[in-house]
C-alpha cells in the first residue's frame, strides 16, 4: 500500500535561482535555499519515491493534467522571465505510472484529468526551482500536476482527496510538494525591479503573517473558511490550487496538524512567500 509521507507548502520564485549564481544576487534567498534544501532531506530520511508537484506555473484552463513522461529531460528558460532563468539543463525520472493512478482515482471521483507524455511538454520553473535543491542526484522520480486557472477551491479539495486516494493504492512513498506563492500580487511594471524583496501591500503582508500564524497553530478550519477569500483578495498564483490540493491531501476540516515553518517569510517582487512542512496525519486505511 501506498503512502503519502511528506507534505509541504513551498516557494519557487526566480530570485532564489538568481540566488546561486555568480552576481549582485548571489545568496540573497539563502534561507529559502536551506529550506528547500531541508524538505528534500526530509523526503529522503521517509523513503520518498516520487515528487508530486501542484505546480502553478503549469496553468492549465480546461479540465486537470498530469506530466505522466517516463523521463523528463530537456533545457529550460523562462517565458516570463528569461533574463532570470535560462540554460537550466534537467534530467530526471518521470512516474508514469503513479500517474495513470493518480488520473483513473480523479475521474473516478467525477472530474477531468489526462496524463500526458508529449516530447514537448516539459517542465516549468516552479517544479525546476525546488528539484533543484531537493533532487540534485536525481534520485526520486518527479511528477508534476498542472494547477487550472478557472478551478474553484472545492474542486482542488476533491483533487487533492483523490490524489491521496490514488496514492494510498499505488505502491509509491509520496511528498507531495504545494508549489506556490502566498499572496501574489505583482506591483506593475515601472516599480517591480524595486521591489525585489518586497510585498506589495502592507495589507497583503499582514494576511499572510496571519495566515502562518492559523498554520502553526493547527487553526486550519479558521483559514479553510477564508481561503476562498483570500485567493480573491490576494491574488492567488495559479488560483491557489496548489493550497487547496494540499489540505485535500491532509484531510481538509479534519486535519489537526500545525505546520512547520523552515525559512523565515520574504516578499519577492511583491509575493508573499514562505516554506512550511505539514506532518502528515494517521490516516484510516482506505
Ligand atoms: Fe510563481
Amino acid at each position: 500500500m501506498g503512502e503519502l509521507v511528506l507534505a509541504a507548502k513551498i516557494t519557487h520564485v526566480p530570485s532564489i535561482w538568481l540566488s546561486i549564481q555568480p552576481g549582485r544576487h548571489f545568496g540573497i534567498r539563502r534561507p529559502a535555499e536551506l529550506a528547500l534544501t531541508e524538505i528534500g532531506r526530509r523526503a529522503r530520511e521517509l523513503g520518498a519515491d516520487t515528487f508530486l508537484i501542484a505546480d502553478t506555473h503549469w496553468m492549465n484552463s480546461i479540465g486537470f493534467h498530469l506530466n505522466g513522461k517516463e523521463r523528463h529531460r530537456d533545457s529550460y528558460a523562462s517565458h516570463e522571465l528569461p533574463h532570470f532563468i535560462h540554460d537550466l539543463d534537467y534530467d530526471y525520472p518521470g512516474d508514469p505510472e503513479l500517474a495513470e493512478q493518480l488520473r483513473a482515482e480523479i475521474v473516478a471521483g467525477g472530474q477531468k484529468a489526462l496524463v500526458h507524455t508529449y516530447r514537448d511538454l516539459g517542465l516549468e520553473y516552479a517544479t525546476l526551482v525546488p528539484m533543484h535543491f531537493m533532487n540534485e542526484d536525481s534520485a526520486v522520480r518527479v511528477l508534476p500536476i498542472g494547477c487550472n486557472i478557472y478551478s474553484s477551491i472545492d474542486e482542488n479539495r476533491r483533487i487533492g482527496e483523490a490524489l491521496l486516494r490514488g496514492i494510498q493504492r499505488s505502491e509509491r512513498k509520496v511528498a507531495f510538494l504545494a508549489s506556490g506563492s502566498l499572496s501574489h500580487a505583482f506591483p506593475p511594471n515601472e516599480t517591480a525591479e524595486s521591489l525585489l524583496n518586497e510585498v506589495s501591500s502592507p495589507l497583503n503582508r499582514k494576511i499572510d503573517m496571519a495566515v502562518l500564524d492559523m498554520w502553526a497553530e493547527g487553526r486550519i478550519e479558521e483559514f479553510l473558511d477564508m481561503l476562498p477569500d483570500y485567493n480573491a483578495r490576494c491574488t492567488g498564483e495559479g488560483a491557489m490550487a496548489d493550497t487547496a490540493m494540499l489540505f485535500g491531501l491532509l484531510g481538509w476540516r479534519s486535519y489537526k496538524g500545525r505546520g512547520e515553518q523552515l525559512c523565515p517569510y520574504f516578499g519577492s517582487t511583491g509575493t508573499g512567500q514562505v516554506v512550511v512542512d505539514f506532518p502528515v496525519p494517521a490516516y484510516d486505511k482506505i
